[in-house]
């Protein structure tokens, strides 16, 4: 019998926790970051041809329009398809933040959206406290399945113990071989937060890395973008894999016909560079 992790394909699911009733979320979702609007229509539908059915979208990239278009042309069923977007910033109190993120659910059209983040803990402890208080209103009023955090620190998720009326459900944070976060992925795992990798691919930079390639050559039909979702999965991450060309489209969609084994992993695990090896400049310790 294969192994469960063997047995994972692109529309596997895993449930959300705390979320009142259940909710099942895919595995594996698409990135739009840096995806001009005309061009993440086209990606947005060919990763969905390809089999994906989570697409994370954000205020902040301008596409989240295109995001709803390309889900209501794939002719897949509104239901079957996980929607993310994320609030960028506070608007001064919680009426007028909700009604920012209102619009938000009405520029992508789907009548809803799944999983609402708050961007980043940028805007100090009042700023974030006003949308997370949003937040939580949109999902009492049905503008969204579930509300999360992205790119907060321990001491940002410990803070909203003393205003969260709901937990978060998840903290999307750049998590890749080179940025592994342990500590913060430590802090979700033991409060049922789920951890959402971003930059998975390292932004291609490791395609020609030795490590890499070498594990890619003992799995005899496995790439290296591959390599690194694989990775992801195998550690109980939700990757976030963005492409806009449809060859790597396809190709960072199948990660799915092998299986890393324990020495694979301890190397993969070996490459960390802690904070130094991060992408984006990280706000997991801004005040
Ligand atoms: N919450 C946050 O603050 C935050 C921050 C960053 C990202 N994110 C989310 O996470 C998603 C992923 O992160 P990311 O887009 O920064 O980085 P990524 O997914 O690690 O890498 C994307 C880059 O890798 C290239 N690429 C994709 N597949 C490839 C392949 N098979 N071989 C070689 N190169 C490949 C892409 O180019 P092509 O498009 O030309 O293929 C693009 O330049 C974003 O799109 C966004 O949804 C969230």
């Amino acid at each position: 019998m294969a192994a469960p992790e063997q047995r994972l394909t692109l529309q596997s699911t895993v449930e959300i926790p705390h979320s009142r009733g259940t909710i099942l979320r895919p595995r594996i979702g698409f990135g739009v970051y840096q995806s001009p609007p005309d061009i993440c229509k086209k990606s947005c539908l060919e990763a969905l041809r390809c089999g994906y059915r989570a697409i994370d979208t954000a205020q902040f990239y301008e596409n989240e329009k295109e995001v709803g278009e390309a889900v209501r042309e794939s002719g897949i069923l509104r239901s079957e398809v996980f929607i993310t977007t994320k609030l960028l910033l506070p608007e001064g109190s919680v009426e007028k933040t909700l009604e920012r993120c209102w619009r938000s659910v009405r520029e992508i059209g789907l009548g809803y959206v799944d999983l609402f983040l708050i961007h980043t803990p940028s805007s100090g402890p009042e700023g974030r406290r006003e949308m997370w208080l949003a937040l939580e209103n949109l999902l009492e009023e049905g503008g969204t399945r579930a509300i999360g955090v992205s790119n907060y620190g321990v001491k940002h998720l410990e803070e909203m113990k003393s205003y969260a009326t709901f937990p978060p459900v998840a903290n999307q944070i750049e998590c890749h071989v080179l940025c592994q976060q342990r500590p913060i992925v430590e802090y979700c795992r033991k409060n049922a937060i789920q951890v959402e990798a971003y930059c998975p691919l390292v932004r291609g930079t490791l395609m020609k890395n030795p490590t890499i390639l070498g594990i890619a050559a003992r799995h005899s039909t496995a790439t290296p973008s591959q390599i690194l979702i694989r990775w992801c999965l195998q550690h109980g991450f939700i990757p976030l894999p963005k492409s806009d060309n449809p060859q790597r489209i396809r190709e960072n969609a199948g990660a799915y016909s092998f299986e890393l084994d324990a020495s694979d992993m301890k190397l993969l695990d070996s490459m960390d560079l802690g904070v130094d090896g991060a992408l984006v400049p990280q706000n997991t310790d801004c005040p």
